[in-house]
Parts: structure tokens; sequence; C-alpha cells
């Protein structure tokens, strides 16, 4: 398709049209009423409904091909509507949240995971979804960190890049779809941990911790970016000329399209950056925002606007172009209805193999937290079990679980009589999974439940719709009843792991020491119950570890491994009351479980990291290694992570900062050297002299599997 040729072709409402995005319901004509749909809502003409480029969120291949049809059908040029969606962990077969996926720090299983899951859109029409989500994410009280990889720079880079390139591929429109990078910028950080919340930081803080992981899917070739809800320093990101055309376009290179978020542009108003439509849409345009999702101010003020000579006929065709180009891509002007298929859809969505993956993921991303020798449980021994709690038999999916439905979900009630068939199982709710539950009248018979079973599985947890967009919560604990149930049941039964269903870090300081075993599921999808069952009687391992830390308290928030040094650090945390130290005077400053952490059903030695030199001039490269050993019983992975601090600089550098890592499977007694290649450019960070540069001086690093790990080498980088 000769894409320049049309835009010459088309009208300045046609054009719009190609930069204007409505979800699916108002597209429909048929739900069109007085009070839905956009001719209503927000007043657009016949002409520009028509216009219409691209629209979002619909059920399936049937709507899909009903809506094409109908716009085709009425639109002069012909140019066929974009479908887009929120496939963020899988379409119908969902495995575990992005926050779960980043634990597995597995990026051929992500990877692996977003094909299978394009795989599906694609037979439901779906071009382009609305991830991967890399919002660096420090604070638990933000409801939206179970979409991140968490709260590091360079893992949110990493699971990005797998997820681009999985949903990508090599864009095949037949399996793959474009994937849209969000939210940028900054939006990990709402103050307060309240969603929607403006974002204040210092250019190095956003360089260095928030802007890398948008850059590397950049880098990664990912087709689309989209803007944040938030203002950063004061100017929201829909219309942040900085943000969008200086650093994504000229610096990074980015030349595909920009959306915004929804309703975005016009809550420029809102946030009192513009007084009117107008405003919103010149200040957009500057910035080189090109899709407005579920606003009209480009339909309704860009006219006159070019004839006010505010904006150019210029910068209208330059974005209109990067749509047409995305479409052309996508090969939609040759195929309009892509690969919608109800029949494929059928075939293909929740398949054996794609649940095996899914089941898999769960596998991986799972976190074993604590274990008193209580896991893995033994199947011969266990005759009578206990499954126990209000995420004993729950199968909520989150909001961004796009089109998995709950009735395919395998509970872990299920997924226990699934593994052990012959087994006697029985299941007491014992609380709500209210958010503050209180009633403690069913704790009474779980007791009993658990009283007679040797063997108990406790579920615990926050519901799927606790986290997410717009659910920021100010205390992250198990609610009162939880906490009961928790306590009794210990008291009557050790024999009890607990098992924690949450899209976020939660504060398990007032419970921890009742669980004699703990893991974290996360919100685990389709397979949770299956893959738990295995993991909990030790068909197999855990090898995840957490990619965002649990605090003690939410005081301690915004936590992370990876902060700025202090002049007064807290050297001894068992003198953590002493005063006039950076420290908290009424708890420590350490975290409940930190970044990195994660038990196994074996054990690994590391050595000391070894230095094959101790000078490193600019341009060459560093071997740090170490030897890893298997010491425990059983098969295991583990994740080997480097850490590097720069120990004097000309802006204060963090205390440490993932660069790498490794997960590796070991045999029992097995022993391998594993190393990592230091480079100059491990070594930048955005400097005193406002950009990213290495400077000379001396180096630490560390290799381990945690990031509190304390052996480490020092070198000195010259340049
Ligand atoms: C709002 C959310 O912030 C964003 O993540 C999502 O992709 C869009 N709505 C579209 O559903």
């Amino acid at each position: 398709m000769d894409i320049v040729g049309l835009l010459k072709t088309m009208t300045l409402v046609e054009k719009l049209g190609q930069l204007s995005q409505y979800a699916s319901a108002w597209l429909d004509t048929s739900l069109d009423s007085p009070l839905t749909g956009p001719k209503s809502q927000i007043k657009l003409t016949d002409e520009e409904y028509t216009a219409i480029g691209s629209t979002f969120s619909f059920k399936n291949a049937t709507v899909m091909k009903k809506l094409q049809e109908q716009h085709l059908k009425n639109d002069p040029k012909k140019i066929p509507l974009l479908f887009m969606d929120n496939v963020v962990h899988g379409y119908r077969t969902i495995y575990p949240v992005p926050l779960g996926m980043s634990a597995t720090f597995d990026v051929e299983l992500v990877e692996e995971c977003c094909a299978m899951a394009a795989k599906e859109a694609v037979t439901a029409g779906v071009h382009v979804t609305f991830a991967p989500m890399v919002d660096v994410s420090r604070d638990a009280r933000w409801g939206r960190c179970v979409e991140s990889a968490g709260e590091d720079p360079y893992l949110n880079s990493e699971m990005g890049r797998a997820q681009v390139r999985g949903y990508q591929g090599n864009m095949d429109p037949s399996k793959n779809i474009a994937a849209c990078v969000k939210h940028y910028a900054a939006y990990g950080q709402a103050e307060a941990g309240r969603d929607y919340n403006t974002t204040d930081m210092s250019e190095r803080t956003l360089r260095d911790f928030y802007l890398p992981a948008y850059q590397a899917t950049v880098d990664e070739d990912v087709r689309m970016v989209m803007t944040s809800f938030n203002a950063l320093n004061g100017v929201p990101s829909s219309g942040n000329k900085w943000l969008v055309k200086d650093i994504l376009r000229d610096e990074w290179g980015f030349d595909g399209v920009v959306i915004s978020d929804f309703k975005a542009f016009d809550e420029m108003r809102t946030h009192g950056y513009c007084e009117t439509e107008s405003d919103c849409a010149e200040k957009a345009m500057n910035a080189t925002s090109d899709i407005e999702m579920m606003s009209a101010c480009y339909f309704r003020t860009i006219p006159a606007l070019i004839e006010q000579g505010k904006l150019s006929m210029q910068q209208i065709d330059e974005a209109v172009l990067r749509v047409l180009k995305l479409k052309e891509e996508l090969g939609l002007f040759e195929n309009p209805y892509s690969f919608a298929s109800e029949e494929e859809s059928e075939k293909v969505c929740l398949c054996a193999e794609h649940r095996a993956l899914a089941k898999k993921a769960v596998v991986k991303s799972a976190v074993l937290l604590k274990n008193e020798n209580i896991l893995p449980f033994d199947k011969n021994k266990a005759k009578r079990i206990a499954v126990i709690g209000p995420f004993g038999d729950y199968n909520g999916l989150d909001q961004w679980a796009c089109r998995g439905r709950n009735e395919d979900v395998v509970t872990v009630l299920q997924g226990i009589k699934n593994l052990l068939p012959n087994k006697e199982i029985v299941f007491a709710r014992g609380c709500g999974d209210e958010i503050n539950a209180t009633d403690c009248s069913d704790i009474e018979a779980a007791v009993a439940t658990a009283k007679s079973c040797d063997t108990v599985i406790l579920c615990v947890g926050e519901r799927a719709d606790f986290s997410c967009e717009g659910k920021s919560r100010m205390e992250l604990r198990l609610s009162k009843a939880q906490k009961t149930l928790i306590n009794e049941i210990v008291k009557v039964n050790k024999n009890t792991a607990v098992v924690l269903y949450t899209g976020r870090p939660l504060v398990l300081t007032d419970c921890i020491d009742d669980m004699p075993a703990l893991m974290t599921a996360w919100l685990p999808g389709t397979e949770g119950g299956n893959a738990i069952a295995e993991l909990l009687f030790g068909d197999e391992n855990f090898s995840g570890k957490l990619s965002m830390t649990f605090p003690r308290s939410e005081g301690q928030l915004p936590i992370s491994y990876n902060a700025y040094k202090t002049g007064r650090p807290l050297l001894n945390e068992d003198n953590w009351a002493r005063g006039f130290v950076s420290c908290y005077f009424d708890m420590p400053n350490t975290p409940l479980f930190s970044f990195g952490y994660g038990l196994s059903y074996t054990d690994f030695e590391i050595s000391v990291p070894e230095i094959n030199k101790t000078e490193m001039n600019s341009g060459e490269t560093l071997t740090v290694s170490v030897k890893v050993k298997n010491i425990g019983k059983r098969n295991g992975e583990t994740v080997l992570q480097l850490y590097i601090c720069d120990e004097f600089a000309s802006l204060v550098r963090p205390i440490k900062e993932l660069k790498g890592f490794k997960k590796i499977e070991l045999k029992p007694n097995e022993e391998r050297a594993v190393s990592f290649e230091i480079t100059e450019d491990m070594l930048k960070f955005w400097s005193a002299n406002g950009k990213f540069e290495a400077e000379s001086g001396s180096f630490r690093v560390w290799v381990s599997d945690v990031s509190t790990a304390t052996e480490n080498v020092r070198f000195v980088f010259s340049k």
C-alpha cells in the first residue's frame, strides 16, 4: 500500500480519525444510545465517527469482524481499524501476573509466555497489546506494581525486552502482535503510592532508575509507547515535549506510534496544566503524541489550531503516517480481518500445550519465603489433607487477565485433588476474603478440620481485585480474620504451609512467626492450583526470587535494595535503635524479605567472587566469577545475581545495583563456575556532567543469590 499516496488523498477529519481511539463498545452502532457511544458522549459528527482509526478492549473474533466490516462499509478511504487490547499476562490462558513473572528471572520463559499470549490474541483479531508495563515500582501501596517487574531498572529492562520479543516475534501477523510499552514515564513513583498521583523527581533519579527500561524496549524495537497519567515535575506526560519528543524520539530514536492513556489528553485540564481542549491538543501534538485515547481534543480543536497557524499540517501528517505505517506492517490493508477466527480461537486458546506452559510459569515464579523443615510435604505420609483459607478454592482473576475466565482456573483445592486423587482432601474456608474481614465465626470449624488432618495447606492473601489500576492500599497487612485463622490453625497443626495469593508485597511482620512455611504464588492465573500442588508435594522445586522487597512496615515505603547511599548509614542492624544514623527509632531498616531472595528445596554454596584483574581501562572488560555447588539432595535452580557499586563518584551512587543475572540448574553435588563480563556500559550513570558516563575510580562487585550478599571484590576503572 502506498501510504504516502493515501495520506495525500485524506481530509483533515480523516487524518484526525487515525489519531483518535475509542473503546469498542463506543464503536458498535447497535449499542449506541443517548447515554453511551462517542456520538452522544463526546459529540462526534458522522464524518468523524466514520474516520475513527483504532479501537480497544473487544470481546472476541466475532466482535472484531463485525466492527471492521461496519467500519469498512462506511469509510470512503477503506482504511482498516486497528484493534488493541490489554494482553498483559495471557489472553485466555492466564499465566502469573508480571510481578510474579519477573520473579522467575527467566527471560526465555517470559518470552515464550508472551509468544503464547500473542498466538491466542491473534485468533481474536488483536493487533496491538498495551504491554509491557515497565514502571519501576518501589512502593507496594501502589496497586499497579503488580503489572511491573518490580523495583529494579535492570530487571524491568530485561523483562520488558523479553516481553517485546515474545509478543512481536518477527511481526508475522498470523502469530505476532505489536507491543506498546507503558506508562511513559515514572508512573511507578506516584507520590505516597496513590494511583494517578503526581511524580516529582530529579533528572538523575529519572535517568538512573526510571527511564532505562523504556529505552531498553525501544532498543528492542517496540512498536508503540503509551504515555502515563501522571504529571512529572509538573508536566503531564501526554503533553510533555521534553519526555516524548526530546528524549523518546530525538535522543532514543523512537519512530513508532505514541498513544495517550485513557482520556489523559483531556485530563491535562483537570491537572490544571491546560485550560482548554485546544490547549491540550496543541501541547500533545507538539510533544508528538500521536493517538488520543477516549477524548476528542484533536478532533474538536486541531482544525482551528491549524488555521491559526499554531500547529502545522506537517505535524499532523507525520503522526498519521506513523499510524498508517503500523497498519501496513501489520498487513491490515491486504487483510483487514487479520487472522480473527472463532474456530482458531477454540483450537488455540487454552489448549493443553498452553496450559502446560502456564503451569511451568507458576512453578518458576513462586517464591519460597520460609521453610522450617515443613516442605516439601511427604506424599506417602500425607493421608488426610486439609486445604484451608479464603484462597483455598479461589478462582479470582485480576483486571488485566484479558479474556481469562474464572471457570477455567484451577484452584489450590482442585490442584491438590488432581495431584493426589486417592487421598482424603477436605476444605474449610475459615474466613472471608474481604479486605478488612473481622468475622472469625467460621474459624472454629476450620481449626477442627486442621486438627483432623496430618497436612495443612493454608491459603491466605489479597484478592485479585485488590491490586491493579486504581487499587492503592494504605495498609498492606492481612485482615484480622486471616491473621487469627493462621494463628489458630498453626496452634493445632504445625505441619502447615501457608500459600500467599497476592498482587504486591504484603506486610507479614505480625504473622510471619506463626507460619512454619510460606510460599507466595502471586496471582498465578489459570494453572495456579496444579503448579502449587506440585511444588508443595515436591514434584517441583522452587527457584523464584523476589523482584520486589517485602517491607516490615508500610512506614518503610518506598523501599528498594538499590537506594542511594547516605552519610550516616546504619552499618549494624543489631544496633538499629542507637539514633543519629539513618534509621528508624522503632523498627529495623531491613525489610522482611529482600530483593533477590528466595529459598529452594536444595542448598547452594557460592564461593567468594574472583576477578581476572583488578584494573580495568576504558574500552576493556573484566570477568568476575564464582563457583556454585548444589550441596543439597535434590536438583535445583538458583539465580546468580551480579551487583556493582561505584564507590566514589561525582554524584552519590546506590549501595549496589543489579547488572546481570543467570539462572542455573545443578544436580546434587554438581559444581559449576559461573562468570559475568563487566563492561564499561555497566559502570555508567547519569553523572554530574548531565550525561551517561563511567567515571574513573573503584568499584565493588558481588555475585550471589540474594541482594544482601556481603562477600565482594574490588577493582579500579580508569578512563
Ligand atoms: C488505562 C490504563 O492505565 C492502561 O494501562 C490501559 O492500557 C488503558 N487504560 C487501556 O485499557
